[in-house]
Order: C-alpha cells, then structure tokens, then sequence
C-alpha cells in the first residue's frame, strides 16, 4: 500500500445535534447457548472478525445492532451485547455518566481474580467504585515522578533490540521482530517501576516476557484462536472456549512476577502507602499495570507500528529519516521538545494507531435507560444492557476519514490535527486526557513517547528496511529481511 501525501478531512464531521429518528436496536440473540455458539464460529472460524461485523451492518442496514460476543457460556454468564460501530455511537463507551465499566476489561467474561492475587485490579473497577480513583491517581502519579527516566531508560532498550536484530539477520538473513521489542517493551517497564533495575539481574533472569505471557495467555485465550487449518476449528474452540482455565496454570509465572517486583519496586510500593494503599494490594496492581496493560499493550503495538511504516515504502522512510534528522540536529539531540517538532513523525504514529488499534475491543453497561446515536438513527439502550463497540470500524468510519481504509501519513498534519478528536486507542479521544474520574489508558502519553521514540532511533540508524508480516488473533508478527543503515545522502 502505498501513502499519499494528502492530508486528509472530514467528510461529515459528526452527526450529534441532529434529531435522528429512534428505531429498534436490530439484530437477534438467536437460541440460548446455541445463537452464542453459531455467532463464535461465525466470529473466529467462518467469517473473521471483520466480516463478521461488515456482513451484520450490512444485512440490518445499521451500524447499531444487537449480536453475541464471545467466548459465550459456559465462560461468560450472558455474551449478549449492543454492538457500536461506527464513530458517531463508539464514543459514548467513554460516558462514565452513562455507563459502568465494571468487569468488563475482557469483554463478557471477566477472569478469576485468583490471576491477580485475589484482587479487582484498578482495570476492572468502575470509576464509581473508591478504590478506582486511589489506584488510578497512584499509577498516574507513578508514572509522573519517573517521566525524566523515559527517554534514556527506552532508549537503551532499544538499542538493545536493534542490536538483537542487527545480529540474527547478520547470521540468518531473516530477523524476527516481535521477540526483541517484546523484550523491550517488558525491560523497559520492568526497570522504570523498579528504579532502574534491569529485569536480568533479578530472579526474572531472562523469562520476564515469558512469564507474562504466560500468566496473560490463560486468562485472554477464549478470546483468541491459533489460525489452524479448518479441521482443527471444532477441537481448538472446545478447548478453549468451554471452560475457563483455572489460574493455578500460570500461578508459577504469576507468583515470580510478584515475587520480583515486590523485592525491586521499593519506593514505588512506599509512594503507594503513603496515599492510602495496603501493600500487598498495590503490588497486585502493579504487577498487573506492567504485564497486562503496559507489556501487553505495547509488546502488539511495535509490531503494527513497523508494519505500516514498512508498508509506507522507502518514500516515506526517506522523508521520516529527513524529518527525524534535521530536528535532531537543530536541537542538538533527541529531546522531549525536538519530538513535539517531527510533525509527519507524529502523523504516521496517530494515523498507525487509527488504521489498527492494539487493543480493538471495549465494553460497558449502560447505567440508566439512555439514547445512543449512529450517523442515520437513534436507538434506546436500556438499562444494564452491554454495550460493545469494535473500535477499527469507529476510527475507519468512512463518514468521519476521508480513505479510511488507507494508511495516509500526514493525515494529521497541521489542519489534520483537528481529526484528532475521532482518534479512540487510549479508550477516549487523543484530545483527551486520562483522569481517576474516566478510563482512559493512564499510560497515554508514555506510549505515544514510545512509539515515537523507536521510529526516531529506528531512523537515526537506518535509511530504510525490508519486512514481512503474519497476521495473528493478538496482532502482527513481523519479520525483518533487510536493514539499509543510514546514508548522509538524504
Ligand atoms: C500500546 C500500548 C497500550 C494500549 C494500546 C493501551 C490501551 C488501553 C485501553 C484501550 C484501555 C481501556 C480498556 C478498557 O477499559 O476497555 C487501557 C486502560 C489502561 N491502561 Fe493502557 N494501553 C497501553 C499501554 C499502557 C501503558 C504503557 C500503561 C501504563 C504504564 C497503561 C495503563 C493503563 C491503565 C492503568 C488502564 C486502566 C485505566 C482505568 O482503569 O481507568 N496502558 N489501556
């Protein structure tokens, strides 16, 4: 695909104001049990996901629509939900007036807290529940004492990634890229929440991402599937999706995890005591902040990130590489504020964040009876029903983005910021800040740090790259097939 160098518009740039017609919510639950089973195969084996949605807006001629989410029972008590897609009705999902994020992190079903040490981690709590503020105003509190060791502390993550991959396409040809920026994704936090120890030199050694990704496979695995030839669908879906796994599984994973940040995350334990927090719980939610939301997030965004810059071409690697260096020289390095000035360096990581979201999924209950609008009609929730929205079709609405479906790079660029505001990743919108009142991601802004601080070394390094990619359940994995270092001659 290529990228054109349009900045991009508004089509029609929201619909709310207008007096919209009230219809019925279309789309049927089916028969109970069997309607939840017929959608999860539709959802995983039949269609994918997003034929899956495409082919129900299409037959309801709406993009609100009743349908079953999985995994369905015996894992969730009721898979059935209001499905929002489209970026006029998405939004309410962050009216924390409106609606209670209570449990619903994972979707319809909400793992054992026996993951978690027998706690309601902060992601899990409604913003209505007291402990969600405490917890929230800690992590953000967290993460603002140690904002001046982001950028060294990342930095020599990175170049120890890049090292990794220098070296295997040295020997092999080919370099795997998930695996090094998982590992940086997990040093990097490790370390920050844990004053500057590297994860290596703890009881961690080097099994810190395996350990998480243990822990996280069994509690997220009804929500994923392997892409098995069709024969292996029916055994792979019995497995997974009939009963939850028990949290004994990954219990080792968990409690060395546990064991490793209480020992090396000292004063961030003591920050949280001192405003209120019992101990042990905090270091439950810390584990949690690290492994699940930090380093599960993250270690899926490095990979969609590079895969669309690849997908870019050596055009836009040269002007990313031109933009990157001529700030970096002016300002006399890589600075907080020579960042803020790579403008098409900040495009390409919104416009990558809008073409294929991390984490793709949200829920919440409705509070109250309440109205929700599409683009063309009203629809009345009611009162504890569970609202899903499936966020690539809210920031790919074709009424909102001008090509949609095509990564533009400087979509955001000058007049292009105002476009920001249909931007949904962080679980509200990029204009928008996280708060202990809402619940938007409390890592918002360190991501975009990040992102854009591996695009900048990446480019300070190399002129351009080669790769290849495997779509799987959780996200890209890429491969690295060449790297051409930096020239002068940009
Ligand atoms: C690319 C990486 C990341 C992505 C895509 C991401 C995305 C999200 C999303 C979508 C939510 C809301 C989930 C929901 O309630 O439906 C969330 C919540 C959260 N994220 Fe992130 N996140 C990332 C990285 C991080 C990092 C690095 C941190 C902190 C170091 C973090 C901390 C949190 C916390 C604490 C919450 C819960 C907020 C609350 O309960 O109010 N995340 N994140």
């Amino acid at each position: 695909m290529e990228p054109s160098s349009s900045s991009s518009s508004s089509s029609s740039d929201t619909t709310s104001g207008k007096q919209l017609p009230v219809k019925e919510i279309p789309g049927s639950y089916g028969l109970p049990f069997f309607g939840a089973l017929r959608d999860r195969h539709h959802f995983f084996y039949h269609q994918g996901r997003d034929n899956f949605f495409a082919a129900r807006v299409r037959r309801h001629n709406s993009t609100v629509l009743r349908t079953n989410m999985p995994p369905g029972r015996f894992i969730s008590s009721d898979p059935r939900v209001v499905a929002l897609l489209d970026s006029a009705s998405f939004p309410v999902l962050f009216d924390n007036h409106k609606v209670e994020k209570l449990d619903v992190l994972d979707g319809t079903f909400m793992p054992s807290t026996a993951f978690t040490g027998g706690h309601r981690v902060c992601a899990y709590l409604d913003t209505r529940e007291p402990n969600h503020a405490l917890l929230k105003a800690f992590f953000l509190n967290a993460l603002a004492n140690r904002k001046h060791a982001f950028l060294p502390l990342f930095r020599s993550c990175l170049r120890e990634a890049f090292d990794h991959i220098h070296d295997a396409l040295a020997k092999t040809a080919r370099a795997d890229f998930n695996a090094p920026f998982s590992r940086a994704s997990f040093n990097f936090i490790f370390s920050l929440f844990c004053d500057g120890k590297h994860p290596e030199d703890t009881i961690l050694g080097s099994k810190g991402p395996k350990l998480a990704d243990t822990w996280l496979v069994f509690q997220l695995a009804p929500l994923a599937t392997l892409g098995l030839p069709k024969l292996f669908n029916y055994i792979e879906d019995l497995l997974i999706r009939t009963l939850p796994f028990p949290a004994f599984f990954s219990k080792p994973s968990y409690n060395t995890l546990y064991e490793a940040f209480k020992a090396h995350a000292g004063s961030l334990l003591d920050e949280a005591e001192a405003m209120g927090l019992n101990r042990e719980e905090a270091c439950h939610n810390v584990v949690f902040l690290a492994a699940f939301n930090a380093y599960g997030g993250l270690k899926n965004q490095f990979p969609v990130l590079i895969k669309w810059v690849g997908q870019g071409g050596h055009e836009l690697h040269a002007d990313l590489a031109r933009e990157i260096r001529s700030v970096v020289n002016d300002e006399g390095g890589v600075t907080l504020a020579a960042l803020e000035k790579m403008s098409l360096l900040k495009s390409v990581v919104y416009e990558a964040m809008r073409i294929e979201p991390a984490v793709p999924y949200q829920y919440a209950r409705a509070r109250e009876n309440f109205i929700v609008q599409s683009h063309d009609a009203s629809f009345e929730v009611k009162k504890g029903e569970l609202l899903f929205g499936y966020q690539p079709f809210a920031t790919k609405d074709p009424r909102i983005f001008e090509d949609a479906e095509v990564f533009v790079a400087r979509r955001f660029v000058g007049e292009g910021e105002k476009m920001l505001k249909h931007v949904f990743w962080s679980n509200g919108r990029e204009t928008e800040e996280p708060s202990v009142s809402n619940k938007q991601c409390a890592g918002k802004n360190l991501v975009l740090l990040l992102c854009r601080l591996f695009l900048v070394d990446f480019f300070l390094l190399y002129d351009t790259f080669d790769f290849d990619f495997t779509q799987s359940s959780f996200g890209p994995i890429v491969t690295i097939n060449s790297l051409t270092k930096a020239s002068s001659s940009l």
